[in-house]
């Protein structure tokens, strides 16, 4: 390097300086220790052979160097700015590398049992709609032929949420809203979380999922009710479940009834089958006159049958697991072990249901 003149280095250095705007961060530290370096920078060099020089080139050369490594500094402070923010999000990255270690995630066990239930009644011709979880008195209550001072409508159990405004206590104000809205044929199943003032253990929570029915069309009887909801135990629990209806009473049915399947609950298991004992599993009935007026349908020419289920209940009893709590938990381990695979197809009962 000491074999080239003071201005031939000048020009290499002018060489190099040229390469700092698009060096990359190796070769720019190489471009600042062969410019500037202490020992063998050009530049460097050049400054200090100056005084060798005759005075005309010593000006020239001097003024060129002088303004040259002030251009380099300030062209190696910028590249190395711009270096450091293209590479602050990090080591770079290969999306398409295969992952190591990847936890897969799962459906939680509610969306899944929701899915599979709305799946057997899509089967039967009905459709999936979802309504506000904020409802007034009026759609929780009054156009369901609650009165106001029937203990459902309790402010005991209801979240209110201002003077006529709450959390929907049941999923049944999407009939009222459905009626109003389409008219006749309905078959509609409506999924949702419902809230009432309860205590959280093994067995209550104050927010559940429900699952609402209704169908409404000429000439719908208690017998399309019967079918309809034994096919659903048989096809969700078992083809050969026994199914049994008993009398019961809600506001906005009549005549009303719950389902039970058989059971047994020996030694404090549970078992699902026709072993002489009975477990609640829905309530139902048909769609009392008074609401179908209330929603602006005559009762004299339609008919229809509705049904409420709660979806964590269904998915204890399916699955056995043993505690509501758990359900709300967010616990990933829990969720691994009771969760479904995200492309799984509902798990349905195959073959004839009687
Ligand atoms: N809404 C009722 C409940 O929450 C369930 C139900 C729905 C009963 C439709 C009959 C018909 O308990």
């Amino acid at each position: 390097m000491t074999s080239l003149s003071p201005s031939e280095l000048l020009r290499e250095a002018e060489r190099a300086a040229a390469r700092v705007a698009t060096a990359d961060a190796d070769t720019l530290a190489a471009l600042r220790t062969e410019l500037l370096g202490r020992k063998a920078g050009k530049l460097t060099h050049v400054l200090r052979s100056l005084a060798a020089l005759p005075p005309e080139e010593r000006r020239a050369v001097g003024a060129r160097a002088n303004q040259l490594k002030q251009q380099v500094e300030q062209a190696i402070a910028a590249r190395e700015g711009e270096l450091a923010a293209s590479a602050a999000p990090g080591p770079t990255m290969d999306g398409t590398m295969p992952g190591r270690r990847v936890w897969r995630g799962a459906v939680h066990p509610v969306t899944a049992v929701v899915d599979e239930i709305c799946e057997i009644f899509r089967e039967l011709g009905f459709t999936r709609v979802v309504g506000p979880e904020v409802e007034t008195e009026d759609y929780n209550f009054t156009k369901l032929n609650i009165a106001l001072d029937h203990p459902a409508a309790d402010a005991q159990d209801t979240f209110y949420l201002g003077p006529r405004l709450l959390l929907r206590t049941h999923t049944s104000p999407m009939q009222a809203h459905i009626m109003e809205r389409y008219p006749p044929p309905i078959r509609i199943v409506v999924p949702g979380q419902v809230y009432r003032r309860d205590t959280f253990d093994a067995s209550h929570s104050p927010v559940f999922e429900q699952i609402e029915g209704l169908a409404v069309d000429e000439g719908i009887s208690f017998v399309d009710l019967k079918a309809t909801l034994s096919h659903f135990a048989r096809r969700f629990f078992a083809a050969d479940t026994a199914v049994r209806f008993h009398p019961s009473f809600f506001p906005f049915t009549e005549p009303s009834a719950e389902v039970d399947i058989g059971c047994s609950r020996q030694e404090g298991e549970l078992k699902i089958g026709a072993f002489g004992d009975w477990l609640e599993i829905l309530g139902c009935g048909m769609v009392h006159p008074r609401v179908l007026n209330a929603c602006g349908i005559d009762p004299s020419d339609y008919q229809g049958f509705a049904f409420g289920l709660g979806v964590e209940r269904l998915a204890m009893l399916k699955y056995g697991i043993a505690d509501l709590r758990t359900f709300f938990d967010a616990d990933l381990r829990w969720l691994a072990h009771y969760g479904f695979p995200a492309l799984d197809i509902p798990s349905l009962v195959l073959g004839e249901a009687r």
